[in-house]
């Protein structure tokens, strides 16, 4: 993965002036090798789009970034179930890792964003997070020089809304992680240990159904499913049901991408699990925490009922989807 320090001047292939600087200065890991990569465009509206990640300026009072939510050291995801917003405001959902997204082709618990770019106006505009309408963050950011230079340099229009969402979008892309335990193993560099292979198996046994939701490079399947944590009682957020309105996707959220799920506690659309265990123990048997689920997966209707061995096996193979090399 890439994650360019924003103390890093690159020499910019399309401005003489070279550098990006910023007022808000965030040390997030600097790999000296980046500075070896050849220069092109696509390299320079990443690092626009980095700065635009850590700018408080895409907030109403000016006191809460991306990055706010999104904190690089836990796989840009928060460490606290509910998020807080412009003026302390408390979020309703659970913030969720922003890397590995390039293969969404819908973002949200939800869905109801159909791309990076699409995605962006959404947390600046929420009343309950960036709380500032992007038309004025236009205009915030025409008063800055530093932006109007940088954007000017790349876009023939300067700073419009479309552009400002084209290089958070761009940015986010660079945030993939390929370099995890599971990825050394499988280009044999490195052996799992006998839990965490117990645990692969486990995860990919058909009896459990992991697989079966979690697939695919990112271990998801992209699609919208019900575990069971939606009652109608305690647990409320109807998910996908929002944005389609079809009964059938009452209580169905996104299957989430598990790469970094160590980092990303607390769990869940609603971050009511603190630790995989607890994720685990929920898989193992639903009822325990919801006993009266609705419209709930077929696939979750019987319980796993897991040994406290398998619990502890899936739980260690989990933490060989972490990108070591992310966290130097
Ligand atoms: C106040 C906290 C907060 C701030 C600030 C914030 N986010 Fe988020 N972000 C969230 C929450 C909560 C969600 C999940 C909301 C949902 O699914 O309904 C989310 C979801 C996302 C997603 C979708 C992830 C997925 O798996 O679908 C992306 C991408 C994202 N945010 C990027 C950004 C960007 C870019 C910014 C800055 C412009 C930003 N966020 C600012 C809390 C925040
Ligand atoms: C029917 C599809 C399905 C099956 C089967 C399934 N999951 Fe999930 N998983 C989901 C969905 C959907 C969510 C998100 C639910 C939410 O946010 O409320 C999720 C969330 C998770 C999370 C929390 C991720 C986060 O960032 O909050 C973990 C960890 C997880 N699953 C692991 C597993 C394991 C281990 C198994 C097998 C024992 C499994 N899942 C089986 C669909 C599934």
């Amino acid at each position: 993965m890439r994650i360019k320090s924003l103390f890093l001047c690159i020499p910019l292939a399309y401005i003489a002036h070279g550098c990006l600087e910023s007022e808000h200065e965030i040390e997030i890991h600097q790999d000296i090798n980046e500075t070896e990569t050849p220069v092109d465009s696509l390299e320079y509206l990443e690092d626009l789009g980095e700065k635009l990640f850590f700018e408080p300026m895409l907030s109403l009072d000016q006191s809460v970034h991306c990055a706010s939510c999104h904190i690089p050291e836990h796989a840009f995801a928060d460490t606290v179930p509910f998020s807080l917003g412009v003026d302390g405001k408390l979020g309703k959902r659970n913030t969720p890792s922003a890397m590995n997204l390039s293969g969404r082709t819908e973002l949200f618990y939800d869905g109801r964003a159909t791309s990076l770019e699409d995605q962006v106006h959404f947390p600046v505009e929420d009343a309950l997070e960036m709380n500032v309408k992007m038309h004025v963050v236009v205009e915030r950011l025409k008063n800055t020089p530093r932006y109007v230079k940088w954007f000017d340099s790349f876009f023939e229009d300067g700073i419009t809304e479309n552009n400002i969402a084209s290089a958070i979008a761009e940015y986010e892309r660079t945030l993939e992680t390929g370099n995890a335990k599971i990825d050394q193993v499988a280009r044999g560099e490195a052996q799992f240990t006998e839990s965490e292979l117990r645990g692969q198996t486990l995860f990919n046994d058909p009896k459990n159904k992991c697989f079966d939701c979690h697939a695919g490079v990112d271990f998801t399947n992209d699609e919208y499913r019900n575990i069971g944590l939606y009652d109608g009682i305690d647990k409320n957020d109807l998910g996908r049901f929002n944005v389609t309105q079809d009964s059938a996707d009452i209580g169905k959220f996104r299957v989430p991408v598990l790469r970094n799920v160590a980092l990303t506690a607390p769990y869940m659309h609603d971050g009511s699990f603190q630790t995989l265990l607890e994720v685990v123990d929920y898989y193992s048997n639903p009822y325990d925490v919801v006993p009266s689920p609705i419209n709930m997966d077929s696939l979750m209707i019987e319980p796993l009922d897991l040994s406290d061995q398998d619990k502890i096996d899936l739980v260690n193979f989990l933490k060989t989807l972490t990108d070591e090399q992310f966290l130097d």
